[in-house]
């Protein structure tokens, strides 16, 4: 049987009068890839927003894990709860190597300086190792990470995330940018690491997604408006509106 590992309750998000979201009620599964798609505008961000604690949903709940009300919880404090968030611009530290880029962010890790003058234990250094194993960049642990691709980047923030081991992983539009070969890549550093976490992307690009996503869900200012697999939403009239009404976006972005 899945266990729930997120509940969102009828969430609303009012901007000044504007509702970015609208009554949502969104779950997911302990292990599951979720896409999270629908075009611009629709809340997608704002709903990462929420499950991480940047916006402060203005109704509506919001459970983590074994009922943990997270949607009063500083961001800070659901990081703790075991929520981590990739954002959609790389943010490494560039003067500084793979490697130690990957160590400021152990779980635990308090701050640059401690960071630096910290002696870590061999378990650790191999986590660090093994996990740039599995984004392709254990040869280039050594470099700069200023010279990294841009896909390259995004794979090392996204090892950065996993090593603070979340068991919930939000990702905004992992592939804008990147190469067709660094986008393959991609979905399968998401399937491998979707193993042992959850994870839930935020996509544009429907090929990406129709090759990687099991389910589906469909926002549309600010509301749910559906879920399925790529091919249930794809065929749904509803989604089809949405798109093709907005200058046949579902034609273009290979929903059809
Ligand atoms: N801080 C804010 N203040 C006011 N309005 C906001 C704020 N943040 C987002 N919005 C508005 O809320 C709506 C939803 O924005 P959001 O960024 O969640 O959309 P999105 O689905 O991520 O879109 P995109 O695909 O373009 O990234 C948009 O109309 C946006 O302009
Ligand atoms: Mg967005």
């Amino acid at each position: 049987m899945p266990i729930t590992i997120l509940q969102v309750d009828d969430v609303s998000v009012d901007f000044s009068g504007f509702k970015a979201l609208d009554k949502v009620n969104f779950y997911m599964d302990t292990g599951e890839l979720r896409f999270l798609i629908g075009p611009n505008g629709a809340g997608k961000t704002t709903l990462l927003d929420v499950i991480c604690g940047k916006v402060r949903p203005t109704e509506g709940q919001v459970l983590f894990g074994d009922g943990i009300d997270i949607g009063r919880m500083s961001d800070y404090h659901i990081a703790r709860c075991g929520v981590s968030r990739k954002f959609q611009t790389p943010s490494v530290f560039e003067n500084l190597t793979v490697f130690e880029n990957m160590e400021l962010s152990v779980k635990g890790g308090r701050g640059l300086l401690f960071s630096c003058f910290r002696r870590r234990d061999s378990r650790e250094l191999d986590r660090i190792h093994a996990v740039l194993g599995k984004v392709d960049l254990e040869e280039k642990a050594g470099g700069k990470a200023g010279y990294l691709s841009h896909g390259e980047k995004q794979w090392l923030e996204i090892a950065m995330t996993i090593m603070q081991d979340p068991k919930l992983l939000l990702v905004d539009e992992p592939v804008a940018g990147m190469t067709g070969r660094e986008r393959s890549r991609t979905g399968e550093i998401l399937l491998e690491t979707a193993k042992d976490r959850s994870v839930l992307v935020v996509e544009h690009d429907m090929n990406f997604v129709k090759r990687f996503a099991k389910k589906v869900t469909v926002l549309h200012e600010g509301r749910l408006l559906c879920e399925g697999t790529f091919e249930e939403v794809g065929n749904d009239p509803t989604v089809i509106d949405v798109y093709l009404g907005r200058g046949g976006e579902a034609q273009e972005n290979g929903l059809h």
